[in-house]
C-alpha cells in the first residue's frame, strides 16, 4: 500500500517572470527594496489564470513560489554568502539547493494587466517558473520581533568596525576609473565592503586563494587579484572574468557586460594568471 505522506506532487507553472537578470549571479540572494527595478510576470494563455488574478490589484505586496529551475542538486549544509566561511543546515538558510527546489519571494505588486502582473524589485532569474502567487498579508505575514538564530549572530559582527584596511594600487585606480568613465561600471563599494570585512577564501563570495598571501575575488563579471598582509588588503589589478574565447563566442548569448569586457582586454591587455 502507498504511504501517503510519500506521494509525490507533480506542480505545472502557472508563467514565467520576465527579468533583466540573465546570469543567477546577476540576482541578488533577496530582492533589493531600494532598487527601482520592474519585473513582469506573464501567466500562461489560459482564461482561467485572467480571472484568478481579480481582485489582486489592491494588494501592494505577492508573494511569489517558484522553482529553482537552474539546480539539480541539493546539499544538507551549505555555505551561506553572509557571515564567517561555515557551513549551515539548508534549513536554517534561504539557499537555493534545496530537496524541492522551491524559492519564496514577497515581491512588490506594480500592477495587473490583463494576464501580466508589473513587480518590483525580485531575487528570479530571467525565464524562472513561477508556480503560485498569494497576497503578503501583513497583518498574517509580517513579525518583525522573531528572533534569526545566527543570521542575528552575523549582523551584529557587522555593527562592529571592518577589520581590515583596503589600498588599491596605482593600476588598480587607473583600471577603475577606466571603467566608471568609460562603462559607467564601478563596483569598488561592494568589494571594499567585502573585503574590509573578510578577505578570507569563501565560495560563495567568490573569493579564491591563488598562492601564499595572493588571492583573487569574482564581482559580477569582473574579477579582481589582491593580497593580504597582517591587516591590509592590497588591490592589485582588476580583469574580465570571462575569457576571450567566451566572449568572442556570439553562440553564448547574454553574456553579462560583454562589450564593456571586449574593451577592457583591449585596453589592458589580458592578465597573465
Ligand atoms: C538565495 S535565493 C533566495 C530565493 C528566495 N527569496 C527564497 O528565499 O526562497 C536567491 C538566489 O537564487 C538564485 N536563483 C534565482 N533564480 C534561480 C533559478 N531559476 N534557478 C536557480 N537559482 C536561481 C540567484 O542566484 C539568487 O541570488
Amino acid at each position: 500500500m502507498e504511504v501517503p505522506e510519500l506521494r509525490s506532487l507533480t506542480l505545472r507553472p502557472i508563467g514565467f517572470i520576465r527579468t533583466q537578470k540573465q546570469v543567477k549571479f546577476q540576482a541578488l540572494h533577496q530582492p533589493m527594496e531600494t532598487q527601482a527595478e520592474r519585473n513582469v510576470l506573464e501567466l500562461l494563455p489560459d482564461n482561467r489564470h485572467q480571472v484568478a488574478l481579480q481582485d489582486l490589484a489592491g494588494f501592494s505586496r505577492v508573494w511569489l513560489l517558484w522553482w529553482f529551475h537552474r539546480n539539480s542538486s541539493w546539499r544538507p549544509l551549505v555555505l551561506p554568502p553572509r557571515g564567517p566561511a561555515r557551513r549551515r543546515g539548508v534549513f536554517a538558510t534561504r539557499s537555493p539547493h534545496r530537496p524541492n527546489p522551491l524559492g519564496l519571494t514577497p515581491v512588490q505588486l506594480i500592477g495587473v494587466e490583463r494576464r501580466r502582473l508589473i513587480l518590483g524589485p525580485c531575487d528570479l532569474v530571467d525565464g524562472t517558473p513561477v508556480f503560485d502567487i498569494k497576497p503578503y498579508i501583513p497583518a498574517f505575514d509580517s513579525f518583525p520581533e522573531a528572533r534569526a538564530g545566527w543570521l542575528d549572530e552575523v549582523e551584529h559582527g557587522l555593527e562592529l568596525p571592518p577589520q581590515f584596511n583596503v589600498q588599491f594600487s596605482p593600476v588598480a585606480v587607473m583600471q577603475a576609473e577606466w571603467l566608471l568613465a568609460h562603462w559607467q561600471i564601478d563596483f569598488r563599494p561592494r568589494l571594499i565592503e567585502l573585503l574590509a570585512r573578510d578577505p578570507t577564501p569563501h565560495r560563495s563570495r567568490r573569493i579564491r586563494r591563488r598562492g601564499d598571501s595572493r588571492f583573487i575575488i569574482g564581482c559580477g563579471a569582473w574579477r579582481v587579484f589582491f593580497s593580504v598582509a597582517e591587516t591590509t588588503v592590497a588591490v592589485q589589478s582588476l580583469d574580465a572574468a570571462y575569457p576571450l574565447r567566451f566572449l568572442n563566442n556570439l553562440a553564448l548569448e547574454d553574456l553579462p557586460d560583454r562589450a564593456a569586457q571586449l574593451a577592457f582586454l583591449d585596453r589592458f591587455g589580458v592578465s597573465p594568471v
